[in-house]
Parts: C-alpha cells; sequence; structure tokens
C-alpha cells in the first residue's frame, strides 16, 4: 500500500511505455492527473508533437498551480526521467508546501520495448527507451536527496498491477 498525504504532488516516473497513464488511471481520479501528452494534444492537436514540449508543459504548471492553490492533488504524468523535469516538481511542492512524492515504474526493459512495438501510437526508435531506462537507473538513488519526500518504486508488472493509494488524512 503507497501512502500518500491527502495533499501532494505525485511525480510519476519512467520510461515511455511504463504504463504511467495506465496506473494514474487507477490510483487517482481523472483531474488529478496532468498528462504532458494530453497537454501536448491540447496546445498542438497531436500528443506527440515535441515542438509542442515547452508550451504543453508550460500550460500543464499553469494548471497544476490552480489545482494547488486550491488544496487538491496533483499527479504529474510525464516521464521525469531527467533531474531537471524532477527539480520543477520538487520547487513547484515547495511553492505551495505541499510534500512531493515520487512514484516510480523501473520496469524491465525488455517489457517496455516489446510494449514499444506493440504500439501504433509511438513511432520513436527503441534506443530512446533505452536512454531513458539509462537516465532512470541513474536517477534512483538521488530522488530522496532532491527533495522527494516519499519514494515508491514497483520494479515489475505485478507489483504495479497490485499497487494501491491510501491518502492519509
Ligand atoms: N500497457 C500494457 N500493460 C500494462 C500497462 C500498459 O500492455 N500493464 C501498454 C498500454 O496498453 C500502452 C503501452 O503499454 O499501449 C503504454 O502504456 P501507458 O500507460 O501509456 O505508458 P506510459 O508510461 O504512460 O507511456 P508514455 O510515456 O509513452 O505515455
Amino acid at each position: 500500500m503507497i501512502r500518500v498525504p491527502q495533499l501532494c504532488l505525485v511525480a510519476l516516473v519512467g520510461a515511455s511505455g511504463s504504463g504511467k497513464t495506465t496506473l494514474a488511471r487507477t490510483l487517482f481520479r481523472p483531474g488529478e492527473v496532468l498528462s504532458s501528452d494530453a497537454f501536448r494534444q491540447l496546445v498542438a492537436n497531436d500528443e506527440n508533437a515535441q515542438d509542442a514540449t515547452a508550451d504543453a508543459f508550460d500550460a500543464l504548471y499553469h494548471v497544476a498551480r490552480k489545482r494547488l492553490a486550491r488544496g487538491l492533488l496533483t499527479v504529474i504524468d510525464a516521464t521525469n526521467v531527467q533531474v531537471d523535469a524532477r527539480r520543477a516538481i520538487v520547487e513547484l511542492a515547495r511553492e505551495f508546501d505541499v510534500l512531493p512524492v515520487a512514484l516510480v515504474l523501473d520496469l524491465p526493459e525488455d517489457v517496455l520495448i516489446a510494449r514499444h512495438h506493440a504500439r501504433t501510437d509511438r513511432t520513436f526508435p527503441d534506443r530512446v527507451i533505452a536512454q531513458q531506462v539509462r537516465s532512470l537507473r541513474r536517477s534512483l538513488r538521488g530522488l530522496a536527496g532532491e527533495g522527494f519526500r516519499q519514494v515508491t518504486v514497483l520494479r515489475s508488472e505485478v507489483e504495479v498491477a497490485a499497487a494501491e493509494v491510501q491518502r492519509e488524512r
């Protein structure tokens, strides 16, 4: 059981295909999850439009601030394998004095590659996933030091399927 405060800022962390969006759908309410793909879709009509990344995150952060100002738990569904992406999340949490929480999906690379091949909505080469996995693995030990007050790492499909969140009062 993953226990989180009623009000926190959750960073999903995981390579493409690790199942962030799928898991977020089961653990959180729809409005709580701000997905970078959904914001690319909103600003550019295309969830894969990498050239829309800056605008998408600008809009995503704008909405996240509105939610946190209302005292609402918020989840950032993006790969967040890069330290800069995570630093922005920790800073946002500090700005609103809420706890930053990391929920990491560290699945075996062969699972990610197999899923990637089965997808029609992602066309980038396999090496992008390999890079994301390397970046994630390098990040793991430092997450608490970056400011995440709670770090949960799910390492297999079984662990992801069993994940449950309990909000503490
Ligand atoms: N998938 C799966 N089994 C799961 C979870 C996901 O087969 N337990 C598949 C989904 O059907 C989807 C792909 O893996 O085709 C990616 O799932 P998604 O939840 O979108 O993963 P994300 O980590 O959010 O991927 P991205 O960063 O590319 O948005």
